[in-house]
């Protein structure tokens, strides 16, 4: 007997879809267009049928609290041995999961992430990620989240890389990498067998969301949707990202799972993106609560149409999506590449050749102490030293150290938001931490800050306080209307004050807090977001000076809730401030400026840039910019050397600055090295309001610092 053509491994992957296609009934094509969530005895039929052609595993209950009962494996297993040998094709399902920020060794927050400035950092956890997530049986992960926030507010500023685009894309390809392990700057025909697909979300602009409000509407300009929020997800597509997801809100009256310009215009056709496009959950149903669908069936003809491949939890798309091509309101034609789309991923997962999982792997991959050691260094890199007076690092031999605070002893906090896979009784917190380290003469008290507790603070060498937010404070639909601490927090941080000892502030958080008077009041503050499981180690090398802290912001800290949306790389006025002048963009009962600018963070040493020069390139629009950095302090020490450009004179308003570089520099104490920032066509154009690039010749402005208000800078001319 001769196999069919889609069964034989040796023929070209088009050939097998083409194939398959051929063979498939509406019915099935719409099947493999349907995703289900927490699939189990109820859906067998269905899937028999061949009407799910994904699974959402969505239930953290599976797993169980107690890890030994974890059926992961063999729940996919059972699935799909359904689909495969009792499904009149035997097409393999493909199984996702929200793997955001590390699998069970949990990862920090991807905004803490990105505070690492380091690409091989995020690469590498998202590589364990990927092999712990895939030892479950899950085939692909649903992130990593590219949405730019400049609203605080919005819980989802946790899960995403900051403000900035050009970091987030070049964060996100490092993701996407780490995930996939490919190699090539395009989906791959195989990924390898221990890996996870990727997915770019939440396609685009989901997080300008007005009053920093969870799902609410958004108003986006083609100019910054092309220069600011769709940039991330193009460098994801780049780097071979297989799966992008789209988002929640409308832009413009445009709900973006119905949006056609973006989907089909801009991500798959001007981009080439050979991938497939979920929906977020439920969005395609949603259609008619935004109130452009008036049934299911009105909302799977929009959805479709406009390039929306998976229909993630509503049925909508299997229910209409045959009789839609029936009466020639869907083409046939789009069907099938939406089809092929999915199938050509479920080919690179190699899911025809091995659709089964090891129901043994997890065991020899989770947790591993390299890994655990990884996330370890990523939660101290990312952690950022806001203010230090000098009291850290803390001497760990002599010291009597009182730690209070609400989260002094917290675990789910370290772990953050979107963490089912994290287990609470896995994380060293923070009162373990310190006291796991502190050498023989050394004393902890953990208190309290209750009366009882003063004398206790006030007998000790330095107080150490906890404080920020809870995990579940920040993430989806965990929006705020202030950036202020939770309720007690400043009282406590005032209260402590009052004894006249040393305070040093360890704030957990999602987003950036309003630290206005902790700073004022506090002698250091360290912002350590939420660091994951082995967090309260990565603060703890921190606090003692084993890590030199090297995170930088990667969101603007702004000084209150009024200041919002506060952001860097915002466009010049007419009217620019000009310091203690009228008449400008100013309020008049607050300073503009931020509490902490983007890119901004303290070191135990001093770095100082100098001697920047610039040289152009013959004959290309290209300039070589170079820069001495200099360690001035007494120890070894890492800082993020960032280079700013601004195009002064174009035919729109360029931003006032624009991070179009960055490098890590490791620096023995008192040493210089020379690095090298290369601006050429990439980094010098801007888009226009149809994506396409853009490079005026003329005159441009170059900055390279410690941070988004560099000083030292130089003007360059490009001629073209
Ligand atoms: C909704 C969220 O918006 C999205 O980020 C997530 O991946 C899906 N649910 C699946 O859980």
């Amino acid at each position: 007997m001769t196999i069919p053509a889609y069964k034989n491994p040796i023929l070209p992957v088009t050939e097998r879809i083409e194939d398959l296609l051929g063979r498939m009934t509406l019915e099935e094509k719409a099947g493999q267009l349907n995703q289900w969530f927490n699939l189990g005895p109820d859906h067998y039929d269905q899937v028999r049928r061949g009407e799910i052609g994904s699974g959402l595993m969505a239930n953290s209950s599976t797993a169980g609290n107690n890890r030994q009962e974890r059926v992961f494996a063999k729940l996919v297993n059972e699935i799909q041995k359904i689909a495969v040998t009792e499904s009149r094709l035997g097409i393999p399902l493909i199984f996702g999961r929200d793997v955001i920020h590390g699998y069970r060794t949990v990862a920090p927050i991807p905004l803490g992430m990105a505070a690492t400035w380091s690409p091989e950092l995020i690469q590498a956890a998202n590589t364990i990620a990927a092999k712990e997530a895939r030892a479950d049986g899950i085939h692909w992960g649903f992130s990593p989240m590219l949405d730019i926030a400049r609203d605080p507010r919005w819980g989802r500023v946790a899960e995403g890389f900051g403000e900035d685009p050009f970091l987030a894309g070049k964060l996100a390809a490092a993701a996407v990498r780490g995930f996939q392990g490919n190699d090539q700057d395009a989906i791959p025909q195989k990924f390898p067998a221990d890996r996870i697909v990727a997915c770019a979300k939440h396609f685009v602009g989901y997080g300008a969301a007005e009053g920093g409000r969870d799902y609410n509407t958004t108003e986006i300009t083609r100019q910054t949707l092309h220069n600011i929020y769709l940039a991330p997800f193009k460098a994801a597509i780049k780097s071979g990202c297989g799966t992008v997801m789209s988002a929640f809100h409308d832009i413009g009256g445009i709900p973006l799972s119905a949006h056609r310009y973006l989907l089909n215009d801009v991500l798959k056709e001007q981009w080439g993106f050979g991938g497939f496009v979920v929906s977020d959950w439920g969005a395609v149903g949603e259609l008619i609560n935004h109130g452009i669908a008036a049934d299911g069936n009105h909302a799977a003809g929009l959805a479709c149409n406009a390039g929306v491949d998976m229909d993630m939890c509503t049925m909508v798309y299997l229910q209409n999506l045959p009789d839609l091509v029936r009466a020639g309101k869907v083409s046939e034609a789009r069907l099938n590449d939406a089809v092929a789309r999915i199938l050509r991923i479920k080919f690179a997962v190699g899911l025809f050749e091995s659709p089964y999982a090891d129901p043994n792997a997890s065991q020899a991959i989770h947790l591993l102490p390299e890994s655990l050691a990884a996330m370890r260094r990523l939660a101290a890199s990312s952690m950022v030293l806001l203010k230090n007076n000098g009291i850290l690092p803390l001497c760990s031999d002599k010291l009597t150290i009182c730690l209070s605070g609400p989260l002094a002893d917290q675990r789910q906090a370290l772990l953050g938001c979107w963490t089912p896979d994290g287990q609470e009784e896995e994380v060293t917190t923070l009162k373990e931490a310190i006291a796991g380290r502190l050498g023989p003469e050394a004393w902890l008290h953990h208190c309290e800050l209750s009366d009882d507790a003063v004398k206790l603070a006030r007998s000790s060498d330095v107080l150490i306080l906890a404080l920020g937010e809870s995990a579940g404070r920040s993430g989806e639909d965990n929006c705020t209307a202030t950036i202020d601490l939770p309720a007690g927090q400043e009282a406590l941080v005032e209260s402590a004050r009052r004894m006249e000892i040393p305070i040093v502030a360890v704030v957990f958080g999602g987003r950036p807090l309003n630290l206005s008077r902790v700073t004022d009041w506090a002698d250091a503050v360290l912002f350590a977001w939420h660091p994951g499981i082995t967090g309260g180690l990565g603060v703890a090398d921190v606090l003692f000076g084993d890590v030199n802290p090297s995170g930088r912001l990667p969101i603007t800290f702004p000084r209150s809730s009024g200041q919002i949306p506060l952001y860097y790389n915002h466009r010049p006025t007419g009217r620019p401030a000009p310091a203690n002048s009228r008449r400008h963009s100013r309020y008049v009962d607050s300073l503009d400026s931020p509490l902490f600018p983007f890119g901004f963070g303290l070191s135990y040493t001093t770095f100082e840039y100098g001697n920047l020069r610039t040289a152009p390139a013959p004959q290309k629009p290209e300039i070589s910019v170079t820069v001495e950095v200099t360690n001035t302090g007494n120890r070894a020490g890492t800082t993020i050397a960032q280079c700013y450009v601004r195009d002064i004179v174009a035919s729109v308003a360029r931003p006032v600055r624009e991070l179009k570089g960055f490098e890590r520099v490791s620096l023995a104490a008192g040493e210089t090295k020379t690095i090298m920032f290369r601006l050429g066509p990439e980094e010098l154009s801007y888009q226009d309001d149809n994506g396409n690039d853009v490079l005026e010749p003329g005159r441009f402005q170059v900055w390279v610092g410690g941070d988004s208000n560099a000083e030292l800078g130089t003007e360059f001319e490009i001629t073209l």
